[in-house]
């Protein structure tokens, strides 16, 4: 059984695993193997903190290649994709930051950065936008342009954590 009820239960050790990835799969974007591997150390009741740190871990001990992969399964912020096509998660995300709203001049700077920074790094730039206005989001952008690939990388690893931390809590607590 998909949606409905089962897709708010605060109880995600009582799905089964399809049900699980469909609830789940996308905490880390366009990356169901990461709920996939916690699924079978799921305790009663587990609450976000746990499973958070669960679902760390396992990208954390994964390859390099493996996180790159996950870098690169993020959108473009304010990028050319629709909002249509983007996932749920990311819609929101993006539209709550409010950029869907940007100036044409915001929008201008966002696709420079988008590109200056994906052909320096081979991944779209990713930071939780939670609390953050489009000009703060800018500012971080031009920032971390300038970060050399290691440091950039680790950052971009922290800020999926915080990504994946913050859409569980919103799917553990929707009840
Ligand atoms: N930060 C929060 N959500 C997203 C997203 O979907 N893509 C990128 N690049 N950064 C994000």
């Amino acid at each position: 059984m998909h949606g409905g009820i089962v897709s708010r239960s605060p109880y995600p050790e009582r799905l089964d695993l399809m049900d699980f990835i469909a609830v789940f799969g996308s905490v880390y974007e366009h990356s169901p193997w990461v709920a996939e591997a916690v699924y079978p150390s799921l305790t009663p009741g587990i609450d976000v903190a746990p499973m958070a740190k669960q679902m760390r871990s396992v990208v954390d001990t994964a390859s390099d290649e493996l996180k790159l992969d996950l870098l690169r399964a993020h959108p473009d912020l304010a990028g050319r994709l629709s909002l249509a096509e983007l996932t749920e998660s990311s819609r929101s995300e993006q539209t709550d930051a409010g950029l869907d709203r940007c100036t044409p001049e915001e929008l201008r700077d966002f696709q420079e950065l988008n590109r200056v920074y994906t052909e320096q790094f081979g991944f779209p730039f990713i930071i939780a936008v939670r609390g953050l206005q489009r000009t703060d989001i800018l500012e971080a952008f031009r920032i971390r342009v300038n970060n050399s690939s290691n440091t950039e990388f680790t950052t971009a690893i922290e800020q999926v954590h915080r990504i994946a931390k913050l859409r569980l809590e919103t799917i553990i607590n929707e009840n």
